[in-house]
């Protein structure tokens, strides 16, 4: 029985997590959940899969939730103390499934206390990934891939030696502007960008995929998680979204991992790793269906987000916390209409261009440049709505 503990219980990876806990209860048990402001759907969470703990974002709410929890014994915390302590618990894995820079500190709690953690909460790498890979070492601690580009990579690394490994390809949909006019970009609203083809999934990422950013910090994932170079990381637009990534090697042969785009699939890995568990209830992946599987480039003209976040990569040290903060702040201000689509890279671009970045092997270092990544930002933002 593998004990879990889910950070982001109530978001879109963190349902999918506990639809695959549901579908096998023999082999994995929900341990503790700690989600933000859904307290009704937490609620109904904790009674079904009787957690030793739960934590929320607000103070304010804890006594809600004990009355709700009373006579179950189930622990109430709050906070970023809350989800620290939840994060530490004695389990065998934490699923990071938070969103943002939230969880960079719930995750080095849980790398602090050894524990294994599947990390779908990829802005906690972008942000920090040398310090959370020397606190994984440190502990004996380890973080697995659970986004679906990075299980398919895993997927295929495994069993060949390191020697063999010539680059990674990531696969991008393309979101829903791929074959979008820059005109008709500039003009996008939240509701056009938040509809995704392929994929349902929290607003942040959903942007993210529209913008390409997504890629960009995918690529910076990769980076930590297989110790690869930026130059041995490259992204290709599949509009099918089957392919879900591909390791070429030395020799010229290339493996692929394929599946329909659900999100239980990797989950289901990540989880149930070294063994497969069944997920019967998907719908078969049928080839002839789909008939073709298509490829293109991504434009770097109308998605600069990815070129920026390249870019951030090569740099390394605090900027892709830089980036990370800034494109974080432009994101949510497109959601409150304070900017356009194409206002989010040009955020973060004039951020990047205007910062100086650290050796960012520290946290407090960290947190200094997120801080001065987001003020940078809005500062950008407020001067762009002035002019
Ligand atoms: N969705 C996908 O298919 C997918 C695929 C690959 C990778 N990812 C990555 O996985 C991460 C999660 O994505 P998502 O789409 O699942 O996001 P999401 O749906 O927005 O979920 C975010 C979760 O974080 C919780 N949360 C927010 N603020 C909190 C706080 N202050 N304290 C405690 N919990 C808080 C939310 O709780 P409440 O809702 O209760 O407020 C929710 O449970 C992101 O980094 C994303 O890039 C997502």
């Amino acid at each position: 029985m593998k004990r879990i503990a889910v950070l982001g219980s109530t978001g879109s990876v963190g349902t999918q997590i506990l639809q695959v806990a549901e579908r096998h209860p023999e082999r994995l048990q929900i341990s503790a959940l700690a989600a933000g402001r859904n307290l009704s759907l937490l609620i109904e969470q904790a009674k079904q899969f009787r957690p030793t703990r739960v934590s929320v974002a607000r103070a304010a709410d804890v006594e809600r939730l004990q009355s709700a929890l009373a006579g179950t014994g189930i622990r109430v915390l709050s906070g970023p103390e809350g989800l620290a302590e939840l994060a530490a618990v004695d389990v065998d894995l934490v699923a990071g499934a938070l969103v943002g820079s939230l969880g960079l500190e719930p995750v080095l709690a849980a790398l602090r206390a050894g524990r294994e953690v599947a990390l779908a909460n990829k802005e906690v790498l972008v942000m920090a990934g040398p310090l959370v890979l020397r606190e994984a070492r440190r502990s004996g601690g380890a973080i697995l891939p659970l986004d679906s580009e990075h299980v398919a990579i895993h997927q295929a690394l495994a069993g060949h030696p390191r020697e063999a490994l010539a680059r990674v390809l990531l696969t991008a949909s393309g979101g829903p502007f791929r074959t979008a006019t820059a005109a008709e970009m500039a003009r996008a609203t939240p509701e056009q960008a938040l509809a995704h083809p392929n994929w349902e999934m929290g607003p942040k990422i959903t942007i993210d995929s529209a913008t390409l950013m997504n890629k960009g910090l995918e690529a910076i994932e990769a980076r930590w998680l297989f110790d690869l170079e930026p130059d041995r990381i490259g992204a290709v637009i599949h509009p099918e979204s089957i392919i879900h990534s591909l390791v070429e090697f030395v020799d010229g042969s290339w493996l692929a991992q394929l599946g329909i785009p659900d999100m239980r699939i990797p989950i289901a890995y990540a989880l149930g790793m070294p063994d497969r568990l069944p997920l019967p209830e998907l719908k078969p992946l049928d080839l002839v269906e789909i008939g073709a599987l298509h490829f293109e480039a991504p434009d770097a003209e109308r998605f600069p987000a990815f070129r920026l976040a390249l870019e951030a990569n090569r740099i390394g040290g605090t900027a892709p916390a830089v980036l990370n903060a800034a494109n974080e702040v432009a994101v949510q201000a497109f959601l409150d209409r304070r900017i356009s689509f194409p206002g989010i890279p040009e955020a973060v671009e004039a951020v990047l261009a205007s910062a100086d970045f650290g050796p960012g092997v520290d946290l407090d270092e960290i947190r200094e440049a997120d801080r001065l990544g987001r003020e940078a930002a809005l500062r950008v933002i407020e001067d762009s709505a002035c002019s």
